[in-house]
């Protein structure tokens, strides 16, 4: 059975995710703080299987035995994939106005949990010979700076070259560990909602994305998490790719 483990499956691109995968037949190990109802009503109806585990990723120091319990459990897998998908925008301002506290809880989960995962993922999978995948959930603002976003923007671009390092890492591997980093594009989730609830002190940018809302310009979390499921089950991903699924085709 094919087997994925999502951080942030209770929302968002999370959520759509863990839906299509639970309809394909899938067995899904969501990490995040809250638990969807509906993906549980869906879990009841689909041939797939979800397990829920309920974890603050900002407590770095349980990540190891989280991972281990997770990959303990797993019976018989074909494939194994740890999509680090968690994120959060706050603290929503300029460095030199944020408090130290966000700032750190702010790195803490959207690039030292998933670096610590990736970790542990890759040391209990190493020797087995299946298909495993480490895709992180990245973002145009891993590359671009955007003022009021500092803390994001430093956590995606970490978590692009840690993709680039584990890349090349994986080469010579006589059973190597996949890694992607795949940014989604614009979706219409409570972070898109968060970005333009910001103020022009904090956010000068926000009036762009209040734009993009007005101009249907968001893709639906169902859309983007089909196109990426597509993508990652065609094999339509290099080694160490970091890649943008507004431009990606799926021939490249
Ligand atoms: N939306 C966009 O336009 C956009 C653009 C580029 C990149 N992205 C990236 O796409 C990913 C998904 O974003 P989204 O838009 O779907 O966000 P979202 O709707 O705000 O959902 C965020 C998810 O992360 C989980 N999460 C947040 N903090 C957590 C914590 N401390 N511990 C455990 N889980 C936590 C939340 O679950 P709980 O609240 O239940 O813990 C939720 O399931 C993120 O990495 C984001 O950076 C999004």
């Amino acid at each position: 059975m094919p087997t994925y483990i999502i951080t942030g499956g209770s929302k968002g691109l999370g959520a759509a995710l863990t839906q299509q995968l639970l309809q394909q037949g899938a067995a899904v190990h969501c990490i995040s703080r809250s638990e969807s109802e509906t993906l549980r009503q869906e879990a009841l109806r689909a041939e797939g299987e979800l397990t829920f585990h309920a974890y603050d990723l900002a407590q770095t120091q349980g990540l190891d035995s989280l991972m281990e319990r997770i990959l303990g459990s797993i019976d018989e897998a074909d494939t194994i994939t740890l999509i680090n998908n968690a994120g959060q925008l706050e603290p929503m301002t300029s460095i030199g106005r944020a408090g130290h506290d966000d700032l750190q809880r702010s790195l803490q989960i959207n690039l030292v949990a998933p670096a610590l995962l990736t970790n542990s993922f890759i040391r209990h999978t190493q020797a087995l010979p299946i298909v495993k995948r480490v895709v992180h959930i990245s973002s145009g603002a891993g590359k671009k700076p955007y003022p009021g976003w500092g803390a994001y923007c430093t956590a995606k671009a970490g978590l692009d070259m840690l993709t680039r390092c584990i890349g090349v890492e994986q080469e010579n591997q006589p059973y190597p560990v996949e890694v992607f980093s795949i940014a989604p594009g614009v979706v219409d989730t409570d972070m898109q909602r968060e970005i333009r609830a910001a103020s022009k002190e904090d956010f000068p940018q926000v009036s762009r994305f209040v734009e993009l809302q007005k101009n249907g310009d968001l893709q639906s979390p169902e859309a983007t998490a089909k196109q990426l499921l597509n993508l990652l089950q065609a094999n339509a991903f290099a080694q160490g790719e970091i890649a943008d699924l507004r431009t990606k085709k799926p021939e490249s």
